[in-house]
């Protein structure tokens, strides 16, 4: 198969790809179409590696307004709507909502996702649903498993025995929630445990680290450090950090330091925590996001994520990784030209980097030939006319395709 007049990753200049066998096998500037080869002239449409949604918790996605509505927004409440949400689950339940959002996003170019599962229970329902459905939905999408524990690790009972049977069950990252842990020794040794759960293990590590506008919460550096003693080093992930948003500069420049020294990776979720942080403030109110660009600036990766589709905590989503960058460069002000027309790599190659893609993610000869084509020249104009994704390539075969809609003035 040749694509042909593909601009790749925004290139000035068109190429054009040869697959074969379910790989990337000659990437050039002009290719002779071989003897009956099938071709697609892409007429100069953006190619980007497949999206990646880094964060994202599937156990229960698709759930808003069932039974209830979260009338307020708030955190707490959409609390209360799951714990009423919480009584209908069982596996077909999870697995039949996981099939339609994982499709939703493949409908969107999104070939890879992290999923946070919640471990707090007993039964670990929805984690073995998971863990089951992952494998039909293989030829769609790879989705790693977080064990999460929603309620705590020590501050939930048998929390630990159920982060161990979730790593014998299969998951592929530990979690950890240090800031809802009941005390400060509870927040420190629940990322000690998880560190080394994770080391003893070989996983990798993905926290909700500090996801609240409370300055003192300070998991951050207890993570950093364990990532750096234990040598975990960029297999480890804080996600969302919304206190560092709180921080103080001069503890910031001092955090700074370790953070470099720590190489961990950052998932910052714009959507969800403009949505939820800042709910304690009258004005002025915080945005609750974490320091992307003073991170970028510094060399740390950040990947952004949706956290919530369609459930209690978050109402909305489409299964599209578009509104998270669009909102993210606007809330961390990084609106310079470069930072859009290159905003593409925190739904791409940095989220590859947060779950450890490796070598095999991307557009080279000898990867596999993954790739979307956006109906756009580059991703500044994809992020600001909402382009749709136009083919969705996995290993060599089309698995999702839009017909772009064609709009017209007619006056
Ligand atoms: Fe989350």
């Amino acid at each position: 198969m040749l694509y042909q007049n593909a601009r790749i990753e925004n290139a000035k200049e068109t190429q054009d790809i040869r697959v074969e066998n379910g790989c990337f096998s000659e990437i050039a500037a002009s290719l002779v179409p071989r003897e009956g080869e099938e071709v697609c002239d892409l007429g100069g449409r953006l190619v980007l590696p497949p999206f990646i949604e880094p964060h994202i918790h599937l156990d229960a996605t698709l759930t808003a307004g069932d039974p209830v509505w979260n009338m307020s927004g708030t955190l707490f409440e959409g609390i209360e709507c799951w714990a009423k949400r919480k009584d209908k689950l069982n596996a077909e339940d999870v697995k039949d909502r996981v099939r339609r959002a994982v499709r939703l996003y493949a409908s969107n170019g999104v070939q890879y996702l992290r999923t946070h599962v919640d471990v707090t229970d007993p039964e670990l329902v929805a984690l073995r649903a998971i863990l089951e459905v992952r494998e039909e939905l293989r030829n769609i999408a790879d989705i790693q498993v977080v064990a999460f524990p929603q309620e705590g690790i020590l501050s939930f009972p048998n929390g630990k025995g159920l982060m161990e049977e979730a790593v014998r069950l299969g998951v592929d990252v530990i979690g950890a929630i240090p800031h809802f842990e009941f005390t400060r020794e509870y927040s420190v040794e629940s990322l000690n445990f998880a560190c080394e759960l994770a080391a003893k293990n070989g996983l990798l590590m993905d926290v909700h680290c500090d996801e609240t506008d409370d300055d003192q919460s300070r998991g951050l550096e207890t993570l950093a450090t364990r990532a750096l003693e234990l040598g975990l080093k960029d297999k480890v992930t804080a996600s969302h950090t919304c206190a560092m948003h709180s921080y103080s500069n001069a503890y910031v420049l001092k955090l700074m330091r370790l953070l470099k020294m720590s190489e961990i990776n950052f998932v910052a979720n714009p959507l969800v925590n403009t949505h939820l942080e800042g709910r304690a403030d009258t004005y002025p109110k915080r945005r609750g996001v974490t320091r992307v660009k003073e991170l970028t600036e510094a060399g740390i990766n950040v990947a952004f994520g949706n956290d919530d589709l369609f459930d209690p905590w978050y109402p909305m989503g489409c299964g599209s990784m578009r509104d998270t960058v669009y909102l993210g460069l606007h809330v961390t002000q990084m609106m310079g030209y470069e930072d859009i027309l290159n905003s593409y790599r925190f739904v791409t190659t940095n989220a590859a980097k947060v779950l450890h893609l490796g070598e095999a993610y991307g557009i080279k000869a000898g990867n596999p030939a993954s790739f979307v084509v956006m109906d756009a020249k580059d991703y500044y104009e994809a992020l600001s006319y909402n382009a749709p994704v136009t083919l969705s390539v996995r290993k060599g075969e089309v698995i999702a395709c839009t017909e772009p809609a064609r709009k017209q003035v007619l006056k």
